[in-house]
């Protein structure tokens, strides 16, 4: 048996998204740019995935921006907000990804801006006392949050943060790269100037995603070329990325209830299970709280066969991600782990599930785990 409980580092192809994605690398080969028919058959494509998203997040068209993914649409977010909008104090959390982390820490090595981290409590979620006591504290400030740490799944207050952004006029960024077609999303509702997503995290094609940026706000492209995306974004679009990226966007949303409830209850299940099972295991960040219900890190006990844990696991055939030095291999570890307080010296795992997921894949991993902790049942 082959279980795969990596889905928050990516997800499947639905095979109805690559059914859809398929006629564009045949037979509708045009460039979208070309005016000739050829061309006017894959801008519709393009322009049909667009107006998926934005009608599922209640937004304008014109307000989407298709990247290379979620990487790609977060440097512009916040590199362009930074250049174009005066701004020369930004603000993060230090369990960010790092595409926020690295490209918010290269603009203050640059001298650009000053760089504030809140403060996170004991479970990994923002103080948002401290968060207001920086923005009243300092000028036009960049707000940079995420929505769900794809570690941990520890889940954002979106509202309040977007409210205390609009009180203090800041700029607001928030990554949903974990979040996006996971929970439906209204965008009017909240005060967040720029989200992105990336179609692999919800069952589209790798390499491909968005940026939302609210049409108040003004700036220029983060790389120069032709006039795509409106001259956002220049270059040839990845014309099957970006219908697939549509299709998945719409059968996720389409679809939403019954994954999320099938989803959470192997969540659940799994965490009653360890509890039961497995004398001493914690879970990292906020699992039975405001949680992500795709994401579970599990801390289990220091015992000697643990710190092998995803090598044994990966020999049984179960794929699942580490989180601290000794079982991801590197010699680092996780920040995410570390910054919370998590003690590096057991090992934690981070299983993170789909819709593909059974409750029988979840029971062949308890068991497996079960040997690993020579639990006799
Ligand atoms: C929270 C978060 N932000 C950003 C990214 C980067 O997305 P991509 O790999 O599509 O560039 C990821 C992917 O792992 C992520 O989980």
């Amino acid at each position: 048996m082959k279980v795969y409980l990596d889905n928050a580092a990516t997800t499947a192809l639905d095979k109805e998204v690559f059914d859809a994605m398929l006629p564009y690398m045949t037979e509708h080969f045009g460039n979208p740019s070309s005016i000739h028919s050829f061309g006017r058959k894959t801008r519709s494509g393009i322009e049909t995935a667009r107006k998926i998203i934005a009608k599922n997040l209640n937004v304008s068209p014109s307000e989407i921006f298709f990247t290379s993914g979620g990487t790609e649409a977060i440097n512009t977010a916040i590199r362009c907000a930074i250049h174009d909008l005066g701004i020369k104090h930004a603000i993060t959390s230090k369990i960010e990804h790092h595409a926020v982390l690295h490209c918010l820490e290269v603009l203050e090595k640059d001298g650009k801006i000053k760089l504030s981290f809140v403060d996170l409590d004991k479970q990994g979620h923002v103080d948002l006392k401290n968060l207001e006591a920086l923005l009243s504290s300092n000028d036009k400030s960049l707000v940079s949050l995420m929505h769900a740490n794809n570690e941990i799944g520890n889940l954002l207050p979106l509202k309040k943060v977007g409210d205390l952004c609009e009180k203090y006029n800041a700029i607001f960024h928030c990554d949903t790269t974990q979040t996006m077609a996971h929970y439906k999303l209204d965008l009017q509702g909240v005060n967040v100037h720029m989200v992105n997503g990336a179609a692999h995290k919800f069952h589209g094609p790798k390499g491909v995603g968005f940026l939302y940026l609210n049409s108040k706000i003004k700036i220029n492209p983060f790389m120069y070329g032709g006039s795509q995306e409106r001259n956002m974004r220049g270059g040839t679009e990845n014309l099957y990325g970006i219908v697939g990226l549509g299709k998945a966007f719409e059968i996720a949303h389409r679809d939403m209830e019954a994954h999320q409830a099938h989803i959470q209850g192997l969540k659940t299940y799994m965490i009653e299970q360890l509890e039961k099972n497995i004398p001493g295991v914690e879970f990292n960040g906020d699992a039975k709280g405001s949680s992500l219900y795709t994401v579970l890190n599990v801390h289990f006990p220091a015992t000697e066969n643990a710190e092998m844990m995803l090598f044994n696991l990966d020999i049984a055939g179960i794929a699942a991600s580490g989180g601290s030095a000794c079982t991801s291999g590197s010699n680092q570890g996780s920040h995410v782990l570390k910054n919370i307080g998590s003690d590096m010296n057991r090992p934690s795992v981070r299983f993170s599930f789909s819709k593909y997921n059974t409750k029988e894949e979840i029971d062949f991993c308890l068991s497996k785990l079960k040997e690993i902790f020579l639990v006799k049942v």
